[in-house]
C-alpha cells in the first residue's frame, strides 16, 4: 500500500496534528490524529479494499457516508465505513475479507 505506490490524495494542510500509525494488511502506515480512515489510506495508497464481488479494487466514492463503497474490516472484526471513521493509533485494517 505504501512504497512505490503514490497516494491517491495529497495532504495540503493541517500538518500540525500529531502523527500516529495504523496497520494496513500488516504494514505500518503513518497518518495524523483526526484523519478519517479513508483519508489516511488514500494518502498512502490508491485503494481502500478489494471488492468481495470480484469487481476490482475500491477507493470509496462519495466521502460522506452515502455510497457504501468504503466498508472495511478491522482486526477487531468490526466493519466500518472508512469515510466516517476516525483513525486511532494502532488501528488494524484489512483490505480483504477474512475467509
Ligand atoms: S465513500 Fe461513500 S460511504 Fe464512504
Amino acid at each position: 500500500m505504501t512504497g512505490s505506490n503514490a497516494g491517491q490524495f495529497i495532504r495540503l494542510g493541517e500538518t500540525h496534528r500529531a502523527q500516529i500509525e495504523i496497520r494496513i494488511d500488516g504494514e505500518s502506515v503513518p497518518c495524523l490524529a483526526g484523519d478519517t480512515l479513508l483519508t489516511a489510506m488514500l494518502l498512502n495508497g490508491r485503494l481502500l479494499r478489494h471488492s468481495e464481488f470480484g469487481d476490482g479494487p475500491r477507493a470509496g466514492f462519495c466521502n460522506m457516508g452515502a455510497c457504501q463503497d468504503c466498508w472495511l474490516s478491522l482486526g477487531s472484526g468490526e466493519r466500518v465505513r472508512a469515510c466516517t471513521t476516525e483513525v486511532r493509533s494502532g488501528m488494524v485494517v484489512l483490505t480483504r475479507e477474512a475467509s
